[in-house]
């Protein structure tokens, strides 16, 4: 995939309409109170509204928020984002009622240059999801030139963050040209050797990602949850821990594509197990493949731990997806912990995968030492599957 793309710095914006697509999909307090929990994804697409307000364009940003099944749902309204983000900017955001409706149509046509408005959830309108031309042609509508910084939905064909492209002159934004740069530089022309920590619970979701970073990286290891599947393929006894039968042989198979690439791929030696998935169950250290029945493994052990932490440590780069246990539960994540911490000392470029692997290092103080954290959960992964991103191919090359 080509991601040499133009940025909003090769096109005109000065005193133009801009159409902006960001990310955010941010969380919210389930109470229902439109309390945002963790603003990161709007405080991300900062650099890109402040570029545009300096360049005195005239802002008409616009995202989804969760997945509204039947239209408008007020729970899922972007006014608590519009809030946050005017305190964020120091000016007001004005929030329209409606995606492409009356209102919206109303004040992005009365907008001024230096102006903010967002447009309601995208996912309100019921072509978004769908891609519809209409509603993409509705929304270019609003504006004369399309910026996206999203990089978090550019895994989604969608209305708003590939449809419109078709419609209006597309470039990316400052938050999408980092990440196509940094990820998109480990996995093209990496600094070596490039170590790849995978982890997390399923095989099957991440096979994409094994598959690719087979023909790229130089250590492959393998962490968390799915490690269990490895296990069990090679007559490993697992005990009640995770496994994916159907992906038995798939995992005896990517064992032996490294062996043939010569990549270098580290499984677990030994295993943290619990009585129960609990964050108070009773746990012990036991050498991997001998779980017994009734115990399920929840972490990493500490001669795992070590051989991890030791081909972390001359490594060029390094990307981690997928926390190393249930780190969510102290007893369970000292191999995640672990695993951050040997990545907060390396001198390598570190890479951390959105999602869980985010989190993990967020709630573990480690985020400040690592080169970059994506703001992507599925579009990093997808983007490190080797797969091409609609949201990013539907922008103008440099
Ligand atoms: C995310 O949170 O990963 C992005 O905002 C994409 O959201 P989606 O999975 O609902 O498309």
């Amino acid at each position: 995939m080509n991601y040499n793309k133009k940025t909003v710095k090769d096109i005109d914006v000065a005193g133009k309409k801009v159409l902006l697509r960001c990310d955010f999909n941010v969380p919210m307090a389930k109470d229902g109170s439109g309390t945002i929990t963790d603003d990161k994804r709007i405080r991300a697409a900062l650099p890109t509204i402040q570029y545009l307000l300096e360049q005195n364009a005239a802002v008409v940003a616009c995202s989804h928020l969760g997945k509204p099944k039947e239209g408008p749902d007020p729970k899922l309204s972007l006014a608590p984002v519009a809030k946050r983000l005017g305190e964020l900017l120091g000016r007001t955001v004005i929030m329209a009622a409606d995606v492409v409706g009356p209102d919206a149509q109303a004040k992005a046509a009365a907008l001024e240059p230096g102006q903010v408005l967002l447009l309601e959830n995208t996912r309100f309108e019921k072509g978004e999801t769908k891609n519809d031309p209409e509603l993409a042609k509705k929304m270019a509508a609003l504006a004369e030139v399309y910026v996206s910084d999203a990089f978090g939905a550019v895994h989604r064909a969608h209305a708003s963050t590939a449809g419109v492209a078709d419609y209006l002159p597309a470039v990316s934004g400052f938050l999408i040209q980092k990440e196509l740069e940094i990820i998109g530089g480990a996995l093209a022309s990496p600094k070596r050797p490039l170590v790849a920590i995978l982890g997390g619970s399923k095989v099957s979701s991440k096979i994409g990602v094994i598959n690719n970073l087979l023909e790229i990286a130089d250590t492959i290891i393998i962490g968390g949850g799915m490690a269990y599947t490895f296990s069990a393929a090679q007559g490993g006894k697992v005990g009640d821990s995770l496994l994916e039968e159907d992906w038995k042989d798939y995992a005896n198979e990517m064992v032996r594509k490294a062996a043939d690439k010569g990549v270098k791929l580290l499984l677990p030696v030994d295993t943290v197990i619990a009585s129960a998935f609990a964050a108070d169950a009773e746990h012990k250290v036991v050498k991997n493949g001998e779980i017994p029945d009734g115990w399920q493994g929840l972490d990493i052990g500490p001669e795992t731990v070590k051989l991890y932490c030791d081909a972390v440590k001359d490594a060029g780069t390094v990307i981690w997806n997928g926390p190393m246990g249930v780190f969510e539960f102290p007893a369970f994540a000292k191999g995640t912990e672990a695993v951050a911490e040997a990545l907060s000392q390396t001198s390598a470029i570190t890479i951390i995968g959105g999602g869980d692997s985010a989190a993990a290092v967020q709630q573990l103080g480690y985020a400040e030492k690592m080169t970059h954290i994506s703001t992507g959960g599925g579009a990093s992964l997808e983007f490190m599957e080797g797969k091409e991103l609609p949201g990013v191919a539907c922008l103008l090359d440099a």
